[in-house]
């Protein structure tokens, strides 16, 4: 039987409940593979090595992350019978160790850090409003209601996507050219995408846009998750490697540029995968709108500019060698592989929230959506 990735969610809480169930992107497009993370350890791997990856696909599955680690911190005091871990103290100094290890998997993607302090902060509040007979029964208390908060990212996020995807609507004709970077699709969110949710809602509607993505090196989301995705979706979908993004904007086959966000800085400075800074410069060349989709779980008004997000350095063989038989560089060549990189607020047209969409003045339009 055929297995299509728009039947399945990106990431969601196995029938169990005691597992997270991803879609490994690491294998695709050659396979679709579903993997069950059960570890602490596991989930940070999957996060490290982009098996699940895009900045709300990281939240949710961190939001599962937390639900897991409380119920293990929880088995082990039920299981063990030590009397001291049944302290509200050592429940929580484990929670924050949890939240973290997890934080340090990747540091751009704000989602994971926001996905773990809502967890944390949830956890913490439930339980001193909803004191049970003794501490243990209040810490059971709480893992349920850390599945049930996990659970609500997991729906946002969803409803997130597709207002998204319904405000940038307004922005397009049918027909129209529609270029895209790396994967802002359903793969890095649990269905829809943020920068692909109007593609999908333009699709379903048949306004027949004509879609290229970008190939995104080193590695390669447009190629390997987007381009797959949306021609699997039924769209018509040309690829391109990054370079040539200039000379499809001059053709003129381009109406406008949507991207998705790690990132975004308290100016509207916005940190997206490397290459979106550069496409946005060519955008302002060519007088073709840029837009960036943003959850608004992924603005973040304690950074005040692009400055101070903090960029991934990933490793030199994504650059050298990943996906090709043999090396495609010399041995030993220094490599500079920044794994993110930030547009300046000047050079975007809008931000696409699900509470809006924000444009001009970003310092003060962002406050007014948080
Ligand atoms: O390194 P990745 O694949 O996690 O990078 C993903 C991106 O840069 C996406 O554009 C971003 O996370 C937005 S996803 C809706």
């Amino acid at each position: 039987m055929n297995r299509y990735i728009s039947d399945i969610d990106t990431v969601r809480l196995n029938p169990a409940g005691d597992g997270i169930e991803i879609i490994d992107q690491t294998k695709l497009p050659g396979r679709i593979h579903i993997e069950t993370l059960k570890r602490q350890e596991d989930i940070w791997h999957a996060i490290n090595i982009l098996q699940v990856r895009g900045a709300p696909a990281i939240g949710v599955t961190a939001g599962f992350a937390m639900y897991l680690a409380a119920l293990a911190i929880s088995r082990d005091q039920t299981v063990n019978g030590n009397p001291d871990h049944m302290k509200k103290e050592r429940f929580f100094t484990r929670l924050a160790a949890a939240k973290t290890y997890l934080n340090s998997a990747r540091p751009t993607a704000v989602n994971l850090s926001w996905a773990t302090q809502r967890m944390e902060d949830s956890a913490k509040k439930f339980f001193e409003e909803n004191p049970a007979k003794d501490n243990l029964t209040t810490v059971l208390n709480t893992v349920e209601h850390l599945k049930a908060e996990a659970l609500s990212i997991y729906e946002e996020d969803i409803a997130t996507c597709r207002a998204i995807g319904e405000n940038a609507l307004t922005l397009v004709k049918k027909g129209d050219g529609l270029l895209t970077h790396c994967n802002a699709g359903k793969l890095a969110t649990v269905r829809y995408g943020t920068a692909t949710s109007v593609m999908y809602l333009g699709h379903e509607k048949g306004y027949g846009f004509k879609i290229y993505c970008d190939e995104t090196r080193p590695l390669n989301q447009g190629s390997r998750l987007t381009a797959f995705e949306l021609s699997e979706a039924g769209m018509d979908v040309t690829l391109l490697c990054d370079n040539m993004s200039a000379s499809l904007m001059k053709s003129g086959a381009v109406n406008a540029i949507f991207v998705g966000c790690d990132r975004v800085a308290a100016n509207g400075d916005t940190a997206n995968k490397i290459g979106t800074s550069l496409l946005a410069l060519a955008a302002k060349h060519y007088n073709v709108p840029f837009y960036v989709c943003a959850p608004t779980s992924t603005i973040d008004l304690s950074c005040s500019c692009g400055d101070e997000i903090v960029i991934e350095q990933r490793p030199s063989e994504e650059v050298t060698k990943m996906w090709f038989e043999n090396p495609i560089a010399p041995e030993k060549i220094k490599v500079y592989n920044p794994s993110f990189d930030v547009t300046d607020a000047s050079l975007i047209s809008a931000i696409i929230t699900e509470k809006g969409i924000i444009k001009g003045d970003y310092l003060s339009n962002l406050k007014t959506l948080t």
